[in-house]
């Protein structure tokens, strides 16, 4: 039986073996997906596990691995290289690759809704809140979506660390961030990301105020939080009259890319998938 893994620390909260293993059954696909705990001095070895376990093709990777993991792999994929950030590790030839499918997947959800600047004939003008482990991805996707063009802006409660990502250790992003002071918000955006880890925990509040943005119905606020299904940031949107998305969809279709990467099955996304995060 061929095995996949996702590692973290914590990791029980995972949802990725609900979906990887529902396909491998959907798919008549010999494998299982399992979660594996991780302390930060079990990288190497488990890297070289991978290399030399026939029976292990591939893993997932999440907080707080993603960049720490990188110099373990033996070869980066262009989205990697530039978010200094890796998701998944593919088997090719008993070496390692690293991909980064949450960038991909972001920006696809974007896509579909219409948010890019071939829609708009514009560079849409977005705010991304926070700057922790997947922050680089979203940074990647914006630039990419506004074709290199425009202005967006991104703000931490540690300014520092907004300054740290964004200017200092990006160096392949070519268009940077303007990083503003906690709670500068800027007037007419189009798109308000939190990337923070705010609302995981329910009744937890960003400290931020968007009364500015009231009656605004093209500007969407995205939280990549999916459980709980609507965060405080994702209710005073709705209750405001933006357009609101939660990070399901970017979740499954980075799961999407990594199935297809792993097993060259391009899976559907049916019902019963988007019933299996719902659990809350
Ligand atoms: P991860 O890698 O899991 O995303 P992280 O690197 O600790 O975790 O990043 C968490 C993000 O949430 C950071 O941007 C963090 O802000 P700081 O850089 O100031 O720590 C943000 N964050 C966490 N708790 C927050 C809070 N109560 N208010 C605002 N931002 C918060």
């Amino acid at each position: 039986m061929n095995s996949y893994f996702v590692i973290g620390n914590p990791i029980d909260h995972s949802l990725s073996p609900l979906l990887h293993n529902y396909w491998f059954k959907k798919y008549k696909i010999q494998s299982e997906y399992k979660k594996k705990k991780l302390e930060e001095n079990d990288l190497k070895d488990f890297t070289n596990d991978i290399r030399n376990n026939h029976s292990i093709k591939g893993a997932n990777v999440t907080v707080p691995f993603k960049k720490k993991i990188i110099p373990f792999l033996d070869e980066l994929s262009k989205v990697s290289e530039i978010t200094r950030s890796v998701n998944t590790i593919i088997k090719q030839n008993g070496k390692l690759l690293g991909d980064n499918t949450d960038a991909t997947a972001f920006e696809d959800t974007l896509n579909d809704m219409k948010y890019s600047i071939h829609e708009y004939g514009r560079p849409l003008t977005s705010l991304i809140i926070g700057a922790g482990g997947v922050t680089s991805s979203i940074i990647f996707a914006i630039e990419k979506l506004n074709n290199a063009e425009g202005t967006y802006y991104i703000m931490n409660r540690t300014k520092k660390n907004a300054d740290d990502l964004a200017l200092k250790n990006l160096p392949n992003v070519n268009l940077k961030p303007k990083v503003l002071d906690w709670g500068d918000i800027p007037k007419n955006l189009d798109i308000i990301i939190n990337t923070t880890s705010v609302g995981l925990i329910k009744d937890e509040e960003l400290n931020l105020d968007f009364s500015t943005y009231k009656g605004s119905k093209n500007t969407l606020f995205y939280d990549l939080i999916y459980n709980p299904k609507e965060t405080n940031f994702l209710i005073d949107a709705r209750k405001r009259g933006n357009k609101v998305m939660n990070g399901k969809m970017m979740f499954i279709l980075q799961a999407k890319k990594a199935f297809l990467e792993w097993t060259k099955v391009d899976v559907d996304i049916d019902d019963e998938v988007l019933k299996l995060l719902d659990n809350d």
